[in-house]
């Protein structure tokens, strides 16, 4: 069975072999951060001496294609169609009534600054920054949950900020907010990464509920515990859960802080949470996420490739594998594998790419010889079978991501499709070069 709890996985992975411990003690300012930056956040570290703080901190756990399938029990390449199957056979939550979270109970007033670190990340960033945290809430007829996370500032006792930028969340606020009532939330830290890659599913595109989808991700049913203080359930195995509310009429300055596309954003009056409660495990671990590392990055892009994967399809059946990059901001470029059966292929497969996602900015197609996840032969592709004249096209001036930062008209932008494949007529010519059997796959370690 998958480890369905974030410390059962952290066994898992330090008996394999997966998990670095770093004794040394760090600065939650700056010093934290600066170690999974290194790193990327691709390797699943944990904190043991945080300063100031005698809870350990964990972060980079699913930043690698390789764990973050690893996790689920799962070969890189069965992540997506898992993804898939999670969508159309979710695993519902089972309720119970004790649970490890809730094994220490704390009601205000309380300080969320004494209790576990909180890091900072970036030269510039206004503050200490919650980043990983899996927010819980409840449509307006109370019916469905749903999470994702947003980033909360802490501006102290049992106060943050929050930023909401997707619109089904902000126009829920919107509409309790006009009728002057607040919008209840849970956070729940220390979870596994398929919890956090639920997270990431579009409320807009699939309406799901992202524990039920986790579930089915892990192959088996996560349990849930009602919160304390508000009308929510949370995991029943997380380390800590937040418990508050979303005011009303308040809002407080947001940002700098060093975003996804690589520079500052922010600058913005952000509503403001107020905790209720806060439960946690005995022995809690706190688990972070360096902002724009790999690790913020890779469920966004899996969630991307699984919906393009699909909404291609539909046009050129002949797709087989997608690519969004995470150095793209984890949105704006697409590689995309087709096996051309006919000319025009790769120009339509660019073109309901486009369609489909309207954060994309630049799309390659490429042959079924080329992998989508090797940038030197996607690079290869593009200077050996296209020619800018015939397989290049631009599309001016149409929508694009909030995030493109590249001109001053915010969230429109110009589309450039790149065909890299050859002409079917050409297929010889086009052949790679190989070594025979059986040298085509040599083990190494046979000769150094
Ligand atoms: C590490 C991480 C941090 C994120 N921070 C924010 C954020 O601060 N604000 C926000 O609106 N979305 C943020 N997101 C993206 C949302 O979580 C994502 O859009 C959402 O979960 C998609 O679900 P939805 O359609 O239900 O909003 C973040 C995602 C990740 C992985």
């Amino acid at each position: 069975m998958n480890p369905l709890n974030m410390r059962d996985l952290l066994a898992d992975w330090e008996k394999r072999g997966h998990l670095s411990r770093v004794k040394r003690e760090v600065s939650p300012e700056y010093e934290l951060g600066a170690v999974l930056r290194a790193l990327k956040g691709e390797r699943p570290l944990w904190f043991e001496k945080v300063k100031g703080y005698s809870v350990p901190v964990v972060g980079g756990l699913g930043g690698s294609r390789k764990l973050m399938a690893d996790s689920m029990g799962l070969e890189e390449s069965e992540l997506l169609p898992n993804m898939v199957n999670s969508i159309i056979n979710p695993l519902p939550t089972n309720l119970v009534t004790q649970a490890p979270v809730q094994e220490n109970v704390i009601t205000p007033p309380f300080n969320l600054g004494e209790l576990f670190p909180i890091p900072t990340f970036h030269a510039e960033d206004d503050g200490p920054y919650y980043v990983s945290g899996i927010l819980v809430v409840k449509d307006l007829d109370g019916k469905k949950r749903y999470t994702s996370i947003r980033r909360m500032k802490f501006i102290g006792g049992n106060r943050t900020n929050i930023v909401i930028t997707s619109p089904e969340l902000a126009e829920q606020y919107a509409y309790l907010e006009e009728r002057g009532e607040p919008l209840e939330v849970a956070v729940m830290f220390g979870v596994v990464p398929a919890v956090i890659l639920a997270s990431q599913f579009s409320t807009h595109l699939f309406h799901a509920d992202k524990l039920n989808v986790a579930g089915a991700l892990l192959g088996n049913p996560l349990d849930v515990v009602k919160a304390k203080t508000v009308d929510l359930e949370v995991l029943a195995e997380a380390e800590i859960v937040m418990e508050g509310r979303i005011l009303p009429h308040e809002r407080d300055q947001e940002g700098a802080f060093g975003e996804l596309g690589g520079y500052y954003g922010g600058h913005g009056r952000e509503p403001i949470v107020e905790m209720t409660a806060v439960t946690y495990r005995n022995n809690p671990i706190m688990q972070t996420i360096f902002p724009s590392s790999s690790e913020e990055k890779l469920s966004m892009c899996l969630v991307r490739e699984m919906t393009l994967f699909s909404t291609v399809r539909q046009v050129v059946r002949n797709v087989k594998a997608v690519h969004v990059t995470k150095a793209a901001a984890a949105r704006l470029h697409a590689v995309i594998q087709i096996e051309k059966r006919s000319e025009g292929d790769a120009k339509q497969a660019a073109l309901a790419a486009f369609a489909s996602d309207k954060d994309l900015k630049h799309v390659v197609v490429v042959d079924d010889d080329v992998d989508v996840f090797n940038p030197e032969d996607v690079e290869w592709a593009i200077a050996t079978r296209c020619q800018a004249d015939q397989d290049v096209f631009i599309i001016p001036g149409a929508k694009g991501s909030p995030l493109e930062s590249s001109h001053n008209l915010r969230g429109v932008s110009a589309k450039m499709g790149i065909d890299a494949t050859y002409p079917l007529s050409e297929k010889e010519l086009f052949r790679r070069t190989s070594v025979p059997e059986p040298y085509d796959h040599i083990n190494l370690q046979d000769y150094l």
